[in-house]
């Protein structure tokens, strides 16, 4: 009799501490809940529609008051955000940053599960913010500081970083974090991560590295789908099977250096593009099905597989993003991270729990851009509904150049037809002909779009990009 008691409590004993690191820690990545567009579903529906892919988090880039609420006595963990712009005033005022969380917190709390706290977006990607720098960090304890005088401790204060902290992260063991930023954001970081057991929050977009430089890098390696490409760093001996681990372990390697082995990394956001420019390779929905599903399976095998420097570990983590977004500036790949279209209905199947086997999704498109695209592109007016933007447009790309729009005037070759369409899609052309080399883009708030259809007529000849 004693044998067979015994027996029981020993094995509960031993499943015990999974089930309970687990509920912490749910292997299941969360979803980020981007919200710029101007077509989304309300809140209420948007979180049903959070719970119908399984998501266990989501994440905020706010703490916007009717999305708290409706999460409220739902089981989902919350993740919000400080704005960049409220960083520096918060790091040098105690009462201020009292006041964000009494404003942004306390009423929500313990409802809302909000258990993340990050202070700022990719704060050390914007050159424009550099005078922030610096306050980051002071920012951060204040928050944490403000969230203690409440009683509440199970918020974890961090800030989400992109891979351009680093100098250099090739070969992973020789990953370093930039010069600029070691000394006054990321030594004073890692220690109050270490010290609060907080994350390190990292963004880590195998795409934008791949599609940088296609040619060395091979897609399967990025996708998660490589069964031969592998790459052993010489230095550390770690060999490597995918783009995502290579750059999870540079960062690894960075804190490392700095004397912080020990902080967590918590992936803030990862994802891939379903849809872009035609100057955009790779960017279509079966790569992006492809390495969501194989990330997913990746961070919710059993027993966990963590990455090469870090095996067994842990690797919480948001997929980007929930929606298409249609109102983020950028490349068009900004607008095509979305699990869903705006009007709730998946782009592919997608299952974020793991648990629905490969079999039984729906088949992908064949991808048709995983080569670089060949020839000319022009960048002509995507809309005529309206007039007064196109107008606006019209006259900001006219003024950036250097007689860019000559062609248009009067007794130019391309004046008539007269109307702001046609002269709009001139000078969108012949701005972007122009300006690419230097990172001006083809998007006019919405209003152009690329096409490889020449536009050109008669002796009117539109300026082109030849790729
Ligand atoms: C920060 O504080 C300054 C001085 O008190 C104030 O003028 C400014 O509007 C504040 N900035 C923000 C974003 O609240
Ligand atoms: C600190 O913030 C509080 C609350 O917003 C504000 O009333 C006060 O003027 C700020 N103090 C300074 C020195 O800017
Ligand atoms: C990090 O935290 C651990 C555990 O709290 C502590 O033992 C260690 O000294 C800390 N590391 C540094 C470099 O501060
Ligand atoms: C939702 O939007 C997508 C993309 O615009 C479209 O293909 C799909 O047909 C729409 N679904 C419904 C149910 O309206
Ligand atoms: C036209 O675009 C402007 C911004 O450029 C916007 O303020 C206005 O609401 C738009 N009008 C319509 C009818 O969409
Ligand atoms: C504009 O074009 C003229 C003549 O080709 C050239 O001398 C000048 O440097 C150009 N200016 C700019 C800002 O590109």
């Amino acid at each position: 009799m004693a044998m067979l008691l015994l027996i029981p409590l020993f094995l509960s004993s031993i499943l015990l501490f999974p089930i309970s690191s687990a509920t912490t820690f749910s292997p299941q990545p969360g979803i980020c809940y981007g919200q710029l567009g101007d077509n989304l579903p309300p809140p209420r529906e948007s979180v049903s529609l959070i719970t119908s892919v399984h998501a266990k988090r989501v994440k905020l880039y706010d703490a916007n008051p009717s999305i708290l609420h409706a999460l409220q006595d739902t089981r989902l963990q919350v993740s919000i955000m400080v704005p960049n712009d409220l960083i520096l005033n918060i790091s040098t005022n105690q009462t201020l940053s009292d006041q964000w969380v009494s404003d942004n917190v306390v009423p929500y709390h313990p409802r809302t599960l909000i258990r993340y706290l990050l202070v700022g977006n990719e704060v050390t990607s914007t050159t424009a913010a550099t005078a922030t720098w610096p306050h980051l960090v002071p920012a951060m304890r204040r928050i944490k500081r403000s969230l203690k005088s409440h009683g509440i401790r199970k918020i974890k204060v961090g800030t989400s970083s992109a891979m351009d902290v680093l100098q250099t992260s090739f070969p992973p063991s020789n990953g370093a974090f930039r010069k600029d930023l070691t000394a006054p954001v990321m030594k004073p970081m890692l220690k109050f991560l270490n010290r609060t057991k907080s994350f390190f929050f990292l963004d880590v977009y195998p795409f934008f590295t791949w599609s940088a430089d296609p040619l060395n890098i091979n897609l399967d390696y990025a996708l998660f789908e490589s069964k031969t490409v592998t790459v052993k760093d010489p230095v550390s001996g770690l060999v490597y099977t995918n783009l995502f681990d290579q750059m999870v372990d540079a960062v690894y390697f960075a804190m490392k250096r700095l004397g912080f082995p020990g902080v967590r990394i918590f992936i803030a956001e990862t994802g891939w593009p379903n849809g872009g420019d035609l100057d955009q390779i790779g960017a279509n929905t079966y790569n992006a099905a492809t390495y969501n599903r194989n990330f997913i399976k990746k961070v919710t095998k059993k027993p966990r597989v963590g990455t090469p420097a870090r095996p067994g570990s842990a690797l919480p983590s948001f997929l980007f993003a929930l929606f298409n977004e249609n109102q983020k500036p950028g490349p068009s790949t900004e607008r095509h991270f979305g699990l869903l279209h705006p009007n709730g209905s998946r782009v592919y199947d997608v299952d974020l729990s793991g648990e629905t086997p490969e079999a039984e999704f729906r088949p992908l498109p064949v991808p048709e851009n995983n080569e670089k695209f060949k020839g000319r592109i022009w960048c002509v007016a995507a809309r005529r509904d309206n007039a007064t933007a196109l107008t606006a447009a019209l006259a900001y790309a006219c003024s950036q150049g250097n007689g860019t729009c000559d062609p248009i005037q009067s007794k130019g070759k391309c004046f008539k037809p007269d109307s702001v369409f046609w002269h709009a899609s001139y000078a969108f052309s012949a701005y972007w002909a122009q300006f690419r080399k230097v990172g001006g883009t083809c998007y006019f708030n919405g209003l152009a779009t690329q096409t490889a259809k020449d536009p050109s007529y008669g002796s009117c000849k539109f300026p082109s990009v030849t790729l």
